[in-house]
């Protein structure tokens, strides 16, 4: 029998909560398909923080990188600094673990409502390749007479060949895998003109590679007039990490919310991380009223990378089965509590 181990980071607030409807599935597929996840529970977020003064210590990460997965919650506390857990906790790990990709699929299912007027589930349907080691996220810069009325913040963006490379040769070889037609480099080549620049020509080059796969170039503010007008002319899209962060709460919302979307921070010879990307949603916690299925689509992802694709299909077909039964997908709105949506995907799974 295959066995997997997994790492499982609840966190904060309503992390817990959707974290237990997440492994409650993955235990159905891996009972359906005959492979067993062996998880190790880590109590890292502002929880911990409070009472330990302990973030995330370097021997940790060391033990966090033995797993092939890993399952996150949320991480995010309102007694915590913004910053503090976000920078290190899951930047840390992005960075330490080298996660140097964080693709964010956007698609929407059938019954769920979009803001976007006269669009539907045949429209919305592209994934985003967000860069996710570099770019403004690197932390390169520092301040000049600090405090004073001269005083001077620069942040720099860095990009490299090699990070840049990676990230949109990935882009493509997952449009091959996945049979989708077309990538588009999301930039500002019109005002960003070192680094996407770089962006583009590696882009270029690397496109002459895949001549079955249509390469497109958008800016990134015309990027978002799009994903309101026109969400159908995306299929792969590839950006540097701080556009990606920006387009992604975009992506989330036109499929539905922060409750349906779900993200991987992925090393493809690594450990990666998966993890709904609504946040902690502290005033929702323990009240059965979250949403799930953003973490339950996470799972699906974390099937999906390590190699048990029928497991993550089956998942995907029972959560919309599952959401064709849901009356919305906003918290305390759904018809449902967060455990009986857990227990609608698990009972799918199991009869088929
Ligand atoms: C995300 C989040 C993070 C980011 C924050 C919490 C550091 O917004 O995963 O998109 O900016 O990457
Ligand atoms: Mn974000």
């Amino acid at each position: 029998m295959k066995v997997y181990d997994i790492a499982v980071i609840p966190g904060d607030g309503t992390g817990p909560d959707v974290v237990a409807e997440g492994i409650k599935v993955l235990n159905a597929a891996s009972e359906k398909f005959g492979f067993e996840l062996n998880y190790t529970q880590f109590d890292f977020g502002g929880e911990r923080y409070l009472k330990t003064g302990k973030i995330l210590d370097d021997s940790e990460v060391e033990e966090l990188r033995k797993f092939k997965a890993i399952f996150l919650g949320a991480i995010g506390h309102p007694d915590v600094k913004p910053g503090v857990l976000e920078k290190g906790i899951l930047l840390k790990l992005r960075f330490a673990l080298d996660q140097y990709i964080n693709l964010r699929p956007v698609k929407l299912y059938e019954g769920i409502e979009t803001p976007i007027k006269n669009k539907g589930p045949k429209d919305i349907d592209f994934v985003v390749v967000r860069e996710n080691t570099e770019g403004l996220y690197a932390g390169a810069g520092g301040f000049l007479k600090q405090g004073t009325p001269d005083e001077v913040a620069i942040q720099e963006s860095i990009n490299t060949r090699k990070g840049v490379e990676r990230c949109i040769r990935y882009s493509f070889e997952y449009a091959k895998l996945k049979g989708r037609k077309k990538v588009t480099l999301v930039g500002k080549t019109n005002v960003l003109t070192f680094a996407f620049d770089l962006w583009k020509r590696t882009f270029d080059e690397v496109a002459k590679e895949y001549p079955n796969i249509t390469a497109d170039y958008a800016h990134v503010d015309a990027t978002t007039m799009w994903f309101v007008k026109n969400p159908e002319w995306f299929d792969v899209l590839v950006t540097d990490n701080m556009f990606g962060d920006i387009i992604t709460d975009l992506g989330a919302m036109i499929q539905g919310g922060m409750g349906v979307a779900a993200g991987g921070n992925i090393n493809p010879e690594g450990s990666s991380m998966f993890e709904p990307i609504g946040g902690s949603a502290p005033k929702y916690t323990g009240m059965g009223v979250i949403n799930p299925i953003a973490a339950i689509m996470a799972t699906q992802m974390l099937l999906d990378y390590i190699g048990e694709k029928e497991a993550a299909s089956l998942v995907e077909k029972a959560v919309m089965d599952t959401i064709l039964k849901m009356e919305s997908m906003n918290a305390g709105k759904m018809g449902y509590s967060t455990n009986e949506i857990g227990n609608l995907v698990k009972t799918y799974i199991e009869k088929a």
